[in-house]
């Protein structure tokens, strides 16, 4: 539940703090210098703590000129952050303040307990409600976009063909045959992607209205006849007897592919296998897999999360945070995506004063302390 009573925060001074991530592997910043400076005009003060921007390969220096003060993010007011916070920082939060980041609230309900028990109100971006308002705070969107463009080049790089049409001296070689699995933000923009890069594309989904999205993007869109559209723009889950057929399907289409990249989920459940063993085997050797749904368990049978492996020559790539391979770009779609959100929940004088009553406030907030 969230909400404060009283509203306690009306008359405070914000400040929002910027820790340096801290999880593995993660090379974003949660604020980028532009938006230091719109969020100092608005009358906020920033602390970020030095070297936050060294991932994204921002210096100290360009927060500085933008506005920020340097010091312990952890005491400020407000606390923007990519990855869930690890225990350690969880303890380093005030009673009171807010978090604002990816919580991962359904796989990780412990992350969320915590910050309850903490008194840490947390705004949970992955929870935004994905409505034409609150497009600009759609953070899971803006990061999708990077995960299906870094797809695209990954299943590029790990092919042993060359993607494009070429006409040499020594003879002609056909373009590469590629398939997405799944045709939402992530698979629009891989589709997009391969087909700059020359590929012959062909995109898959169950929801029929996507169909259009895929041809705009210059693939071709392979029916299958299993139709699933759910509520709010997303999937419902497949019947067992849609995925046995669905997979039996997929196999036969799949044989001619050189790339496949897999986006396919069902929010909150574990990712559907649309790839089977036999589909793989059923590929040419030197073809390539990208698997985007290996944190929710993988679309392909032979996904190893975080894993690159071969499989009878066949690459099965399954990266798990491909948005921190390209850290500069990521991190200011991001950092806009926060903006948004921040500018929602200050009033007109810079103080923070969330209103539970907006849609897009009490469906991001995932954790809240009730005085
Ligand atoms: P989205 O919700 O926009 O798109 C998912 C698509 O899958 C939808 O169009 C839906 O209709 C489709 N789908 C669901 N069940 C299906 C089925 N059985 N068969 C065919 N299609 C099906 O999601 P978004 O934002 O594009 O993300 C896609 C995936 O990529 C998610 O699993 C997400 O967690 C993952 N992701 C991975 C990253 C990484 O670095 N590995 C980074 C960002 C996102």
């Amino acid at each position: 539940m969230c909400g404060v009573k009283g509203d306690p925060w009306r008359s405070a001074v914000t400040q929002v703090g910027v820790p340096r991530e801290s999880s593995r592997g993660e090379r974003r910043v949660a604020l980028v210098p532009r938006v230091v400076e719109r969020l100092t005009d608005l009358g906020l003060d920033v602390i970020i703590e030095r070297g936050a921007g060294t991932g994204a390969l921002i210096p100290d220096s360009a927060f500085e000129n933008a506005g920020a003060q340097f010091g312990d993010p952890w005491q400020a007011d407000v606390v923007v952050k990519v990855a869930p916070p690890s225990a350690e920082e969880i303890g380093r939060l005030h009673e009171g303040a807010v978090l604002i980041g990816f919580l991962s609230p359904l796989a990780h309900p412990d992350v969320v307990a915590s910050l309850t028990e903490a008194g840490v109100t947390g705004f949970a971006m992955e929870a935004v409600p994905r409505i034409s308002r609150a497009q600009s705070m759609d953070a899971l969107s803006s990061q999708a976009n990077v995960a299906g463009y870094r797809a695209a080049l990954l299943a590029a790089e790990e092919l042993a063909r060359f993607v494009p049409m070429l006409t040499t001296a020594a003879g002609t070689v056909p373009p590469a045959k590629a398939l997405v699995l799944g045709a939402g933000v992530a698979g629009l923009q891989a589709l997009a992607t391969l087909r700059r890069l020359g590929a012959h594309t062909t995109g898959y989904d169950v929801r029929p209205e996507v169909a259009e999205q895929v041809r705009s993007v210059g693939a071709r869109w392979l029916s299958l006849g299993i139709e699933a559209a759910g509520s709010g723009g997303y999937a419902r889950e497949l019947t067992e007897a849609e995925r046995a057929e669905q997979q039996d399907l997929l196999s036969k289409s799949i044989t001619g592919f050189d790339i496949v990249i897999t986006t396919a989920q069902v929010p909150g459940r574990r990712a559907p296998t649309l790839v089977t063993a036999d589909a793989v085997r059923g590929m040419r050797p030197g073809s390539v897999v990208v698997d985007l749904a290996g944190e929710s368990g993988g679309n392909c049978e032979l996904t190893v999360p975080g894993q690159t492996v071969v499989v009878d020559g066949v690459t099965i790539a399954a990266p798990l945070n491909l948005p921190a391979d390209m850290p500069e770009h990521a991190s200011e779609l991001y950092a806009r995506n926060v903006l948004s959100l921040l500018e929602l929940l200050v009033d007109a004088d810079g103080a923070l004063a969330p209103d539970f009553d907006d849609q897009v406030v009490a469906g991001s907030c995932a954790t809240g302390r009730v005085g």
